[in-house]
């Protein structure tokens, strides 16, 4: 039995700075965003949006077209949690308006545990066929005014549906790991900026993508050549560069053509450099990408993908893309979400993003920016009220 991702849904803020006017403010050259990591812009998330609305965002056109009857499960995978006790899937769960059968919690290991939710919601179906899950990768990525890490800040989600049969993509048992105790990127729960060390972080992320590799080739008896197109873990889009740069020097890849790399890789790269790091939907969001934006038929092509998650977990696995997928990708709206986002000026983002949350209980009625059908309407007695506006 094929089990894997039905669907795939993303959703973006609908603000985005222009990573140029970021280098203007800092007086750095913009090729170094541009080129030096890959990325263009930032999506930048309104005061009235967070993982909640965004991740309810981005799974409702799953739940309005395929109905809600068959899920047995929410998993919900985020680093930007919004309460220590009550999962984000719990909110989306009411949100949704999800049977009460259909179980929803959080799952937290930084950018991996989109995988982690996309495993088990395999191992499930699985055992249950017949049945489906759903899964959200949502997360604001943040790091503090004028840090290195400050120009791969980003906003976004991923929905998706897994089930038995599923139409994008079938998912292939083999699987290589690794994973280490280490302080590469964390973020104290008194903070709202992550913290991290940027160069020892990309030596960890590069040096765990090499080690996956080989657990994943010595599992499955694959080679390189068998990946027809690869998804990574996107900090910002120039890692992959790095990263095949690694796996020729360290495992044996051939040194890729700017031919070969951009056929393989740019696709995957698309949505990523208009929104920034998007932390446990970015490995999503690149698939999506690939999925809504390379003009290849990808039918029957083996899909190499690599998660990254700080601190550190990591896996590289795969899946065959199934005939007939384009009937079920929503291409066409994700286009229209990147393109008919408003530019800020620096001076707005900075607002935004040093703007706080309400601690003290109050009543708060936050105003009204634009979001998805979704939005945070504010505060009450120390509770997130949410509304569909
Ligand atoms: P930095 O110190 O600002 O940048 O930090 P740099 O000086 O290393 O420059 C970056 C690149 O731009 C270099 O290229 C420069 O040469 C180039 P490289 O040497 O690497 O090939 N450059 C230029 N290129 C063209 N024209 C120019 C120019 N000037 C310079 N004029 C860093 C970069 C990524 C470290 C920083 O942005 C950072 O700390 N980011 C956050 C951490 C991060 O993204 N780490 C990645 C791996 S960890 C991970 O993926 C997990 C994570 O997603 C969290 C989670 O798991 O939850 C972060």
């Amino acid at each position: 039995m094929k089990v894997g991702i039905d669907r795939l849904s993303f959703y973006c803020p609908a603000y985005y700075l222009d990573l140029a006017k970021l280098a203007a403010v800092r007086q750095v050259d913009p090729n170094k965003y541009r080129v030096g990591l890959g990325q263009e812009r930032m999506a930048v998330a309104p005061p009235d949006e967070d993982v909640v609305t965004m991740g309810a965002n981005a799974a409702l056109p799953i739940v309005e077209a395929d109905g809600v009857e068959d899920l047995d499960w929410l998993l919900f995978a985020t680093e930007t949690g919004v309460d220590q006790s009550k999962a984000a899937a719990m909110f989306v769960h009411g949100l949704l308006e999800l049977p009460e059968r259909c179980t929803a919690v959080e799952l937290k290991q930084a950018c991996y545990s989109g995988t982690a939710a996309l495993q088990f919601a395999c191992a499930w179906v699985a055992a249950h066929p017949g049945r489906a899950v759903l899964i959200i990768a949502a997360d604001i990525a943040r790091y503090d005014l004028r840090s290195p890490g400050e120009p791969t800040q980003g906003a976004g989600a991923v929905a998706m549906r897994v089930c038995a049969q599923p139409r994008l993509l079938a998912l292939d048992p083999w699987r290589g790991t690794y994973a280490d105790d280490v302080m590469d990127f964390w973020r104290p729960n008194y903070r709202e900026e992550a913290l991290v060390d940027g160069p020892y972080s990309t030596r960890v992320y590069l040096n765990a993508m090499v080690e996956c590799w080989k657990r994943y080739r010595d599992a499955s008896g694959l080679q390189w050549d068998h990946l027809q197109r690869l998804c990574c873990h996107l900090p910002f889009t120039r890692i992959v560069e790095k990263g095949l740069q690694q796996l020729h020097r360290q495992a044996g890849w051939p040194a890729w053509s700017a031919e070969e790399t951009a056929r393989r890789i740019s696709y995957g790269l698309a949505y990523n450099r208009q929104t920034g790091n998007t932390y446990a939907a970015s490995l999503y969001e690149s698939l999506t990408a690939l999925f809504d934006t390379c003009p290849d038929d990808l039918s029957g092509d083996r899909i190499g993908l690599f998660s990254y998650g700080s601190g550190c977990t990591a896996e590289w696995f795969s899946g065959v893309v199934q005939p007939g997928y384009r009937a079920a990708l929503w291409s066409e709206a994700h286009a229209r979400r990147l393109a008919e986002r408003v530019e800020l000026d620096y001076q707005q983002y900075e607002d935004i993003v040093t703007l706080s949350m309400p601690r003290d209980g109050g009543e708060y009625v936050f105003a009204q920016y634009r979001t998805g059908p979704f939005r945070l309407a504010g505060m009450s007695q120390h509770k997130r009220v949410y509304e569909r506006a």
